[in-house]
């Protein structure tokens, strides 16, 4: 039996309800493939804040360091939302990421025949779209220095966020994202803001340099205004996008929506070693945390990712996403992704009713 460590980070709000639900599915499709997995549950953003007054405990991020992988919930909620900038759970966030150099966020948007009703796009525009977005994570505005408000030389308040990419952060996202789309369609979408931001025109300077290595990959560049357009105009015409830090952001959230619900979509955060960061694009959801309404889909289908990417344990990846399309099949939907004809279920419920598709497969040989 192969054995793994697992860190699991709930977090705050519909966080532990999405995990809780997303560890009994990875457990599961884990041991139908010979897989044992040792889980070990840590405190991060505003539930670490409230337990000993740090978003990222050093005993969280020791144990997600030394893990073969991490789950992560979401972070974030009101309660927290007027703390100091250092004391704001988010911080987790950015913490985790650049300490375990996770540089590569894949978001894939698929829409499935199962969902095309819930998008929120025509049936004819959102069926069929399929596409993988990667965002560069970090690095960009995020972490661009000099940051922070200051006073300026009027006495004025002015705060500051710096985009900031060097040449080999630039180089080393295009890399994977010419991998990521060779092994897809072949199609390679770079979104910046070339025509007005110097950190665009460098990004586009390199991601181009790069394709004489990829002949196999058609590439081609858009602005990202008018890629947020494209997204909702025709976005079948996308294959593979690679983009920054912040632009990433904003555009698999819309993405999204294609797909049905933000509810849906699981990413994954890479880096050159180490365990790798997975987690639903989601948020806390706090407007709803606490019902038992959250989708949890988003995150079973990062555990999926987490055993693809993270472990490279494909079977029981498939076995998770095969369970998750059974489960859409038998018609049970949260109220994210409800229409009606179809039966409406709880968080619970729906982790429930994907963990019995999970058990009903014959284990493959
Ligand atoms: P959000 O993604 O939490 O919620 C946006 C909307 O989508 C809400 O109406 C919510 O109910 C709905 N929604 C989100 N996930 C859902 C799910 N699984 N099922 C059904 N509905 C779902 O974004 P927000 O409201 O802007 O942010 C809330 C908090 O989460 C903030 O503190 C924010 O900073 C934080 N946040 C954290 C992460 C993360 O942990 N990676 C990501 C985004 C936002
Ligand atoms: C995400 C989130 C985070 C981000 C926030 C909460 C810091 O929106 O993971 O998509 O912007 O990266
Ligand atoms: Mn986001």
């Amino acid at each position: 039996k192969k054995r793994y460590n697992i860190a699991l980070l709930p977090g705050d709000g519909i966080g532990p309800e999405v995990i809780s639900v997303a560890k009994n599915v990875l457990q599961k499709a884990g041991s139908l493939e010979g897989l044992e997995f040792d889980f070990q549950e840590m405190p991060v953003g505003g539930a670490a804040l409230d337990l000993v007054g740090v978003p990222m405990p050093e005993e969280t991020f020791t144990a997600a360091k030394q893990s073969d992988a991490i789950l992560l919930g979401a972070i974030g909620g009101y309660k927290w939302d007027k703390n100091e900038k250092h004391l704001r759970p988010e911080m987790a966030l950015f913490y985790l990421r650049r300490d375990l150099k996770v540089f590569a966020n894949l978001r894939p948007a698929t829409v499935l025949p199962q969902l095309v009703d819930a998008s929120t796009l025509k049936k004819e525009v959102a069926e069929g779209v399929d596409m993988m977005i990667v965002r560069e994570l970090t690095g960009g505005i995020y972490f661009g220095e000099p940051r922070g408000i200051k006073i300026n030389e009027n006495g004025e308040e002015v705060g500051i966020s710096t985009e900031i990419y060097a040449a080999h952060e630039i180089d080393r996202i295009a890399r994977v994202a010419f991998e990521t789309a060779r092994k897809r369609r072949g199609k390679l979408c770079s979104v910046d803001k070339a025509n007005v931001l110097d950190a665009s025109i460098l990004w586009r300077k390199r991601v181009t340099a790069l394709a004489s290595e990829y002949p196999d990959v058609e590439l081609s560049h858009m602005y990202v205004d008018n890629a947020a357009m494209q997204l909702i105009r025709d976005p079948k015409q996308f294959d593979t996008i690679v983009t920054n830090n912040i632009f990433g952001d904003i555009l698999s959230d819309e993405a999204s929506m294609i797909t049905g619900s933000i509810g849906m979509l699981p990413s994954a955060s890479l880096g050159e070693s180490g365990p790798g960061l997975f987690e639903p694009i989601h948020g806390s959801a706090p407007d709803i945390a606490g019902q038992d309404k959250a989708n949890p889909l988003a995150t079973i289908l990062s555990a999926a990712m987490l055993l693809k990417y993270g472990l490279g344990e494909e079977k029981a990846a498939k076995r998770i996403e095969d369970a998750v399309v059974d489960a859409l099949n038998k018609g049970f939907r949260t109220g994210d992704i409800y229409s009606p004809g179809n039966k409406l279920v709880g968080c619970k419920e729906m982790g429930e009713e994907v963990l019995k598709s999970v058990e009903s497969k014959v284990p493959a040989t």
